[in-house]
């Protein structure tokens, strides 16, 4: 009998469970793959006393019997990749036999890191993760990129790392030696440093071949494995960050460099849209996060929520609002209250993240880019809430903008999404509120055992994004889940 494929898809800005969920559906899958994204993303994962923070190998990795495939659309950083699996290994996962990594990967180079260093140091930040994500993939489009492939064939290598280089050689020497050699230092790659204040390519060559060592032989072409499979196992496809970091889909310039939709999470998996029989797109609900800079129209308590989340002293240290309450009139407190209910802090930086309400606009653009149904998570975090908003449109509070034959002007109603940076950041949220429910949901399993506002709150929610809901996850655990 043929078994289906199921892609997740983040349907905000990354972090809304889908590790969790991820995990509960690999139970049924013979294959996890991923498609997108590099160590940028942080896929948490929970079983029993064990925690596991994933970010370059699927999840499906802590089931015994799963395969795990690392595909083409991703972005490799060979040193991350070997610690992570020794990480794994420590932590008692077997993966040898269950793990294969694409051939033709993008392969993350030492001037990635610096490259992002420099950009993330100036004017152009968008607070990324500095992990090399965005100039690998950059590299990559203008056809100077190398593949994870190459560091296996040292002539093919070294003609590859010699052009990638020889484009970089302008930038390095406008920031000259002493800065290239202090980042370089500070990134723990000195050894990568050249005596003209370039960088060397033996060494990057050989440093390569010792970071690959311990996975070089689960490369393989993996398009060419799904597409033997497809049909006859069930798969899995894991979205990484989500749809409004999409490079083509989200606040440019205020995302990452690839598309987590549904499109490129199949392609960076090697198999075509149609190869996933059912889509479920997860969304925070009552709130969501988000981290690094871009609009975020609804987050709470605006601009102060998101110097807050700036501070790098330990959140129980701050001297306002030792204890928050959820039900504040304060935004601001408010928000606070939800990232410590809700353990908002980025997995792969530590960051705190942006809080703010539910917002029904994007989530109905997500749906019609993703189609599919709504999973959704952390419900629990606002258990004991009297009112939940919900962003149902926006008026538009900035300077005169045309957007195509649109024209954008103060007081201007926006009814359907315009997730571009320049329109959305003067998008004023108008929101609707609706009781909120006062009982601990986190042990439940089953739709009719929820209060009647918080079932009254989900159907809303589905109905004004246009989608229905296919589960609700209640509380950490792999069983805190209702299906619908
Ligand atoms: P990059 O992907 O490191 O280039 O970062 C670009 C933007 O995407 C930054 O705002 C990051 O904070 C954000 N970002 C990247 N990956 C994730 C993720 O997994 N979760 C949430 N935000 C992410």
């Amino acid at each position: 009998m043929k078994r289906k494929n199921i892609a997740v898809i983040g349907g905000q800005w990354g972090d809304e469970g889908k590790g969790k969920i991820i995990d509960v559906l690999s139970r049924k899958a013979d294959i996890v793959v991923r498609g997108t994204g590099g160590a940028n993303a942080g896929h948490t994962i929970r079983v029993g006393a064990k925690k596991y923070v994933l970010h370059l190998v699927p999840s499906g990795i802590v089931r015994r019997d799963t395969m795990n495939v690392i595909g083409n659309g991703m972005v490799i950083d060979p040193h991350a990749l070997s610690d992570e699996l020794s990480m794994l290994s420590t932590g008692g996962i077997d993966y040898r036999e269950r793990l294969q990594i694409s051939l033709s990967a993008k392969l993350i180079l030492p001037q990635h890191f610096l490259i992002e260093a420099l950009h993330e140091s100036g004017n152009g930040s968008v607070g990324s993760t500095k992990r090399g994500v965005g100039p690998c993939y950059a590299d990559h489009v203008a056809r100077i990129g190398c593949l994870l492939n190459d560091i296996f064939n040292p002539k093919v290598f070294r003609e590859k790392l010699e052009r990638n280089l020889e484009d970089k050689r302008v930038i390095f020497a406008h920031y000259g030696r002493r800065l290239i050699r202090r980042l370089l230092a500070h990134m723990g790659l000195e050894r990568c440093y050249a005596a003209d204040g370039f960088l060397d390519v033996n060494e990057i060559i050989a440093m390569y071949r010792e970071y690959a060592r311990p996975f070089q032989d689960l490369i393989r072409d993996t398009d060419f494995y799904l597409r033997k499979q497809w049909g006859r196992k069930s798969m899995l496809f894991e979205g990484a960050q989500g749809m409004y970091l999409s490079i083509d889909y989200g606040t440019y310039p205020f995302v990452t460099s690839s598309d987590p939709g549904i499109e490129g999470l199949m392609k960076g998996g090697g198999l075509p849209v149609s190869a996933a029989e059912e889509v479920f797109v997860v969304m925070k609900a009552p709130y969501e996060t988000r981290v690094g800079m871009g609009a975020f129209p609804t987050e709470m308590g605006g601009k102060r929520m998101d110097e807050w989340c700036k501070r790098t002293i330990p959140p129980n240290q701050e001297p306002e609002w030792p204890a928050p309450d959820i039900n504040s009139a304060n935004a601001l407190e408010q928000g606070i209250a939800v990232l410590k209910r809700g353990a908002e802090f980025g997995a792969t930086t530590g960051r705190r993240r942006r809080c703010g309400w539910f917002d029904a606009v994007l989530a109905r653009h997500a749906m019609e880019i993703n189609g599919g149904r709504i999973i959704l998570t952390k419900l629990d975090v606002f258990n004991g809430c009297k009112r939940l908003k919900i962003c149902t449109h926006y008026v538009y509070e900035g300077p005169t903008i045309c957007w195509g034959n649109l024209v954008l002007r103060k007081g201007t109603a926006v009814h359907h999404a315009i997730p571009h940076n320049e329109v959305l950041r003067y998008c004023n949220p108008q929101y609707m509120e609706v009781p909120g429910w006062n009982a601990d949901i986190s042990k439940l399993w089953r739709w009719r055992q929820l209060p009647a506002r918080c079932k009254r709150y989900v159907d809303r929610i589905a109905e004004l994004s246009g989608a229905k809901i296919a589960g609700l996850s209640v509380g950490p655990d792999r069983d805190a889940m209702i299906w619908l």
